[in-house]
């Protein structure tokens, strides 16, 4: 497994640190990806459950999908590749994770750090009144829509198609990208923006720029090195270069 001298010398010197993750990292917990080899899209068409219009014309088929992905997600643990940034996040002076995963697996391995810039799978929020619920039960027959208590219908929290990311979370995730010297880009097929054009900003502001993916992605060429397999085996021998 070869890494470069430059890759190297950077895990030992960089104080800022940064990685954006994508669906790859939780393949190996058993999460199925969306796209690439053995993809959930290969199953299902979620471009057609994940959006608003969608949940208005069918929220019990909407809601059945994402119970179905929520107790899948409720049974799998965080793999070496979620471990190892954990380590990094006590490893690196200032260590962030910004994902695109919604299974909430980074908090779970013990990441304090992390933005969750796609919302939380096990969150729910009021169409209505926009309150926050945490406490939806997951029926694998959906009966009834989980209603508040203003009488608005419940949908989970997450960005769906055309949704837009909140402001907070972008100029946080912007400023983060902009002050650090090493980028990871973890198993992210690169095709959903504005995540996919992350990697530019940092670039912009002369970080080093690592992808780590089974596949070649859309946003490969932009990438300073590019350690092509499995995160959950890459990340651990990243973990041991930092601590010898
Ligand atoms: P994708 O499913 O598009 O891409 C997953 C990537 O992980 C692919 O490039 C795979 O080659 C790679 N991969 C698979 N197994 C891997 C492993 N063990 N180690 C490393 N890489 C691996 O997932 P995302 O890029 O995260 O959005 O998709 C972005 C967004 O599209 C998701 O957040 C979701 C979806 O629409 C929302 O739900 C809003």
């Amino acid at each position: 497994m070869e890494f470069s001298d430059k890759l190297k010398s950077l895990l030992k010197s960089s104080k800022n640190v940064v990685a954006i993750c994508g669906a790859g990292i939780s393949q190996e917990s058993g999460v199925p990806t969306f796209r690439g080899k053995g993809g959930l899209w290969e199953k299902y068409r979620p471009e057609e459950l994940a959006n608003f219009d969608a949940f208005i014309k069918n929220p019990v088929l909407v809601w059945e999908w994402y119970n179905y992905r929520k107790k899948l997600i409720s049974e799998v643990n965080p793999n070496p590749g979620h471990y190892a940034l954990y380590e990094m996040e006590n490893l690196f002076e200032k260590f962030f994770i910004i994902t695109q995963n919604v299974d909430g697996l980074h908090h779970k391995a013990g990441n304090k750090n992390v933005i969750e810039i796609h919302g939380n799978i096990m969150h729910s929020k009021c169409i209505e009144c926009d309150k926050i619920h945490y406490d939806v039960p997951i029926q694998e027959k959906v009966v009834s829509i989980p209603k508040c208590e203003c009488g608005g219908m419940i949908r989970p929290n997450v960005v769906w198609f055309g949704e837009l990311i909140s402001e907070n979370l972008l100029m946080d995730s912007y400023k983060l990208l902009k002050d650090c010297q090493l980028l990871f880009v973890i198993g992210t097929s690169g095709n959903v923006y504005p995540v996919a054009s992350f990697p530019i900003i940092a670039k912009e502001n002369d970080a080093y720029l690592v992808e780590i993916n089974t596949e070649k992605t859309t946003i490969s060429y932009m990438m300073d090195e590019i350690l092509e397999g499995q995160a959950g085996v890459f990340l651990p021998k990243i973990v041991e270069i930092i601590k010898n």
